[in-house]
């Protein structure tokens, strides 16, 4: 893999920038139970250590190309760009041009459309820039206002699974969305 510099995508109301070691303060007191019971590969409780040793990683992962994960800034009123979450492609396969869609917004941030604006400009960067095929993302069935952020981002449900969930300690059901790049021409 060719060395790429970090992407920085800039839409009207948010930027979706590189993690830095900085972000792992506010990323810990961000991700509270409601966050993680909706995601698989997150612990909880999360710790300091957690959030330092998951931005690491998200590095080593850029590096290798295998997945990209980026902060989420909020532009807000009086100019301040606070971190807020995080959006990540995980599983890229530039073979068979294909990744999965994982993120998160904290609790004080919902309901603004952020995650919806997020999703559209990872959605944009991975079929015109790394010329993705397909993309994934798998939701939990009662995680409604998720659902709601894929369908408003054009993605159809295409499968159900079922399968264990560390965080609740259960077999849970996930439905598996997806959008094609030809979906959007
Ligand atoms: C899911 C999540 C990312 C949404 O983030 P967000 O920035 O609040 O999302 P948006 O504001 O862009 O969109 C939320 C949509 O869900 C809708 N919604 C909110 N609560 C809802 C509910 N209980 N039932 C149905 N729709 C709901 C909102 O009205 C909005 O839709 P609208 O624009 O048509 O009004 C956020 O709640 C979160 O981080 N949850 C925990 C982690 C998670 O679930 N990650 C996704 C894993 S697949």
């Amino acid at each position: 893999m060719a060395y790429r510099d970090f992407p920085k995508l800039n839409g009207s109301f948010i930027n979706l920038r590189e993690l830095s070691v900085n972000d792992a303060k506010l990323i810990t007191s961000f991700m509270n139970y409601k966050i993680a019971k909706n995601l698989y590969d997150v612990p909880y409780p999360y710790t300091m250590k957690n959030a330092v040793d998951f931005i690491r990683s998200s590095h080593s992962d850029f590096n290798s190309f295998n997945a990209i994960h980026f902060a989420i800034e909020y532009k807000s009123v009086n100019d301040s760009l606070p971190f807020v979450g995080v959006i990540g492609l995980k599983g890229i396969d530039l073979v068979n041009r294909k990744a999965s869609l994982g993120y998160w917004i904290g609790e004080e941030y919902w309901d603004k459309g952020i995650a919806t604006a997020a999703v559209q400009l990872v959605i944009s960067y991975a079929f015109s820039e790394l010329e993705l095929e397909e993309i994934y993302a798998y939701v939990l069935l009662e995680n409604k206002p998720s659902i709601r952020v894929l369908e408003k981002n054009g993605m159809n449900q295409i499968g159900e699974i079922n399968e264990y969930h560390s965080v609740s300690g259960m077999y849970r059901t996930s439905l598996k969305y997806m959008i094609r790049g030809s979906d959007k021409n």
